[in-house]
């Protein structure tokens, strides 16, 4: 089936999609972007996405090229005309196409690139990889200094992510001056008893909007919440770990470089929040 596809201000048919060679996004990553769920139809915490648009959008001094109804209208179009019922928006903003190519950013006459797609997923929130939980390894974080930026420039993370495919897991999570930062696409936690220990946010790390929703929910259910680094070594020793992204949710962690967490299997801990998580963010979908 041919996609519906959004490029600035029309739905066109995939095939017929153009963005310039000369858009920066293409010839210098300079774009941001979102990707939000949809589960039944809806989006899964899109208030969250869009704070985090403007966010990337303002610390790249890039103006927002449509307001929030705007972005909600197109995100409901392209659901809609894709009859997506499980699986997610991707949305993509770069600083566009000035003509020419040059290191300095062009003037504000450059119009933004907006980009728009689905991809259906049905079944996401039963996957069955949440049942047997994901392995990974740890990889150094060899990446740029404004992880909290949500820039296009996916090269490492695409590369670790080959790594882990080749060495048989699932993901890689990426290790800094001796501590996980986060996974190649999500962000990381270990649980020891009753406490989850996740790093502290910052500029090291995205600032992942399932983060912010899994911790409130795990502190509304009394479990000890502890923002603050932990090596691969404590993580081999925790009780269990998980990940957490747009697209995972909450996705148990069973073994790290080969050593399997507690029995092997996912956690109590994980288990529960991916069940809160799921139940409550369907509830407040857009
Ligand atoms: N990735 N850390 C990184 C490096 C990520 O790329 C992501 C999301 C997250 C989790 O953020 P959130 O909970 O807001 O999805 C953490 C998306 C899903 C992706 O690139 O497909």
């Amino acid at each position: 089936m041919t996609r519906t596809v959004y490029v600035n201000g029309d739905y066109l048919p995939e095939t017929e999609a153009r963005v310039s060679i000369f858009d920066r996004g293409f010839l210098m990553a300079d774009g941001v972007y979102e990707v939000t769920s949809v589960l039944g139809g809806r989006l899964i915490d899109f208030g969250g996405h869009l704070a985090r648009l403007q966010r990337s959008l303002d610390e790249l001094e890039m103006s927002n090229p449509l307001d929030a109804a705007e972005w909600l209208e197109v995100h409901r179009q392209l659901i809609a005309r894709n009859g997506i019922d499980d699986g997610m928006v991707y949305l993509q903003v770069t600083r566009g196409n000035p003509g020419d190519r040059d290191f300095a950013f062009p003037g504000a006459d450059c119009a933004p690139t907006v980009v728009l797609f689905t991809q259906s997923k049905p079944g996401l929130a039963d996957s069955p990889a949440a049942k047997a939980g994901w392995k990974v390894i740890s990889l150094p974080d060899i990446r740029w200094g404004r992880r909290d930026i949500k820039t296009v420039q996916l090269l490492y993370p695409s590369m670790a992510k080959m790594a882990a495919k080749k060495a048989g897991v699932d993901d890689a999570w990426l290790v800094e001056d001796g501590f996980v930062t986060e996974g190649t696409s999500n962000n990381a936690y270990i649980v020891k008893g009753n406490r989850i220990v996740t790093r502290a946010l910052g500029h090291d790390i995205l600032h992942g909007i399932t983060r912010a929703a899994v911790l409130r929910f795990a502190r509304e259910a009394q479990m000890e919440v502890e923002e603050r680094n932990f090596s691969i070594d404590e993580a081999k020793a925790a009780d269990e770990a998980f990940v957490t992204s747009a697209s995972a949710f909450v996705m148990p962690v069973v073994q790290i470089d080969g050593v399997d967490l507690g029995d092997g299997r996912p956690g109590s801990v994980a288990t529960r929040l991916r069940e809160i998580y799921i139940d409550e963010m369907k509830k407040a979908a857009l």
